[in-house]
């Protein structure tokens, strides 16, 4: 999984500066380009969930818009979990649980829909980046509102100055230990 990691990581590519002074982006969209590295990128999740949950099934992968919709329902067809989304406010029919969060730069607001999760479903909430830790924090109170369990948050990447995982209601797992620093500002 370490090498499968370094082959990710060297696929990255950073923009200075973006979306504001002082950030330093991530870009992940490159390892979709090749359908190699798109495919370790979904066994990297795969064989840490099997190592880490011998005994327990994943009845669901919910992904976070919009990036979690990029490999969210990959994985989850490849170890047999359904895919529930969280969307953005405004996007998803019928009833639905709200959540205002605080993120990176600003705030906004998740939906899910009522009756996606079943009671006590399997939940492991992905997305592609743990920046401020806001947005997973407010998708986990989402997926705790449906009465669901969050085995764990798994992420592609990790800024952990921010140490966003320390408010979140589960476990995190990073596929790509955050080495990032921002250019400056706070
Ligand atoms: C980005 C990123 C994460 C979130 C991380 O999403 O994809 O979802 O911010 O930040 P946080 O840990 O501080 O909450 P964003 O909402 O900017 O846009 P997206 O729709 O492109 O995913
Ligand atoms: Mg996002």
């Amino acid at each position: 999984i370490q090498s499968l990691a370094k082959e990710l990581k060297a696929a990255l590519k950073q923009y200075p500066n973006f979306p504001s002074e002082g950030v330093l982006f991530e870009d992940f969209l490159p390892i979709f380009r090749e359908p190699a590295l798109f495919k370790k990128l979904i066994k990297a999740f795969q064989l840490h969930l099997a190592e880490k949950f011998p005994n327990t099934k994943v009845d669901y992968i919910v992904g976070l818009e919009s990036r979690g919709f990029l490999f969210g329902p990959t994985l989850a067809l490849e170890i047999g979990a359904g895919f529930v989304p969280i969307r953005k406010k405004g996007k998803l029919p019928g009833e639905t649980y709200e959540v205002g969060y605080t993120k990176e730069y600003g705030t906004d607001y998740f939906e899910i829909q009522k009756d996606a999760l079943p009671a006590g479903a399997n939940v492991v909430v992905i997305d592609d980046i743990l920046a401020t830790g806001g947005s997973a924090y407010g998708a986990g109170e989402l997926v705790l509102k449906s009465q669901a369990k969050i085995l764990e948050f798994d992420f592609v990447m990790e800024l952990d100055f921010l140490k966003g995982r320390e408010k979140l209601q589960a476990e995190a797992f990073t596929l790509l230990s955050g080495q990032e620093e921002k250019l400056g500002g706070n």
